[in-house]
C-alpha cells in the first residue's frame, strides 16, 4: 500500500487517465467508466477503477502542479505496475496558433521546474510524449472532428499559474510552445524513468493572449470529449 494512494496491490489498471482536478476524477468515473469503485480517498485526490468498452481504465487526480503530480506518478508506476499514465488537462493558449477550446496533444513539454534541473544538473533533458499514445489520440481526435482545433506539438509546464516574470514565457513561444499547463513535463519524465509511457493531452480553457476564457459548460463539454479521445488512445493497443 503506498503512501499517498493507499489502495491494495491489483486495484489500479494499467491504463490511467490522470486529471489535476480530483473531483474530475469522480466525474469520469461516474460518467464514463462501468463498474467502478473507488480504491483511494486519501487527501481527497480521488482514485477510481472500472471498465470502458471492455477495457479496465483506472482514473486518479493527480493535484495541481508538477510536484504534487509527481507524488501520484512515481506510486502509479513503482507500487501498482502502471503502464499508462493519460494526463487529461486544461491549458492557457500562448499564441494565436491555437484557438479556445481547441485540443493539444503534447508531443514534449518544456519547463521552468527545478525538478529536471536538479536531477539533470548542468544537462537540458526534453520531456517527450510516447509516440504510440501519441498516434493514437491524434487519430481518434481527428476521427471526431477532423484536424479543425486539434494540435500536436511542445506545451509549456510552468511551475507558477501566476508567473513573476511573463515576459521571459516569451521566449517559449519564440521557441515553438503553444500552450501552458503545469503538469505534463515532470510526468513524461518519471514515466521515461520508469519506462513506462506517458501522454498530455489538453483543451485550452484560456487564452494568455486573446484573454478569452470558457465558460464551465464548455469546460464541461470540451473535457468529456477529451477523456473520449484519452481513453480510444489508451486501450487502442489492449
Ligand atoms: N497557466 C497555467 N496553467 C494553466 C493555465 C494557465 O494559464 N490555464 C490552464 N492551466
Amino acid at each position: 500500500m503506498s503512501t499517498h494512494i493507499g489502495a491494495q496491490p491489483g486495484d489500479i489498471a494499467p491504463l490511467v487517465l490522470m486529471p489535476g482536478d480530483p473531483l474530475r476524477a469522480r466525474w469520469i468515473a461516474e460518467t464514463f467508466l462501468e463498474d467502478a469503485r473507488c480504491y483511494t480517498e486519501v487527501r481527497g485526490m480521488y482514485g477510481y477503477t472500472g471498465t470502458w468498452q471492455g477495457h479496465r481504465v483506472s482514473v486518479q487526480g493527480s493535484g495541481m502542479g508538477q510536484p504534487s503530480l509527481a507524488i501520484y506518478a512515481n506510486e502509479l508506476f513503482r507500487e501498482y505496475d502502471v503502464q499508462s499514465v493519460i494526463r487529461v488537462g486544461s491549458c492557457g493558449g500562448m499564441t494565436e496558433k491555437v484557438g479556445i477550446r481547441d485540443l493539444v496533444i503534447a508531443s514534449g513539454a518544456c519547463t521552468d521546474s527545478s525538478m529536471n534541473r536538479i536531477t539533470f544538473e548542468g544537462l537540458d533533458y526534453a520531456p517527450v510524449a510516447d509516440f504510440g499514445l501519441l498516434c493514437a489520440a491524434y487519430d481518434a481526435a481527428i476521427a471526431r472532428a477532423g484536424d479543425e482545433g486539434v494540435h500536436v506539438g511542445l506545451i509549456y509546464s510552468s511551475d507558477s499559474f501566476y508567473p513573476t516574470r511573463p515576459e521571459l514565457t516569451a521566449r517559449m513561444v519564440e521557441h515553438g510552445a503553444l500552450a501552458v499547463e503545469m503538469e505534463a513535463s515532470a510526468l513524461y519524465t518519471i514515466a521515461a524513468r520508469h519506462g513506462r509511457r506517458a501522454l498530455a493531452v489538453c483543451t485550452v480553457s484560456d487564452h494568455l493572449v486573446t484573454g478569452e476564457e470558457t465558460s464551465a459548460l464548455e469546460r464541461q463539454e470540451t473535457f468529456g470529449a477529451m477523456v473520449e479521445i484519452a481513453l480510444t488512445a489508451g486501450t487502442a493497443q489492449d
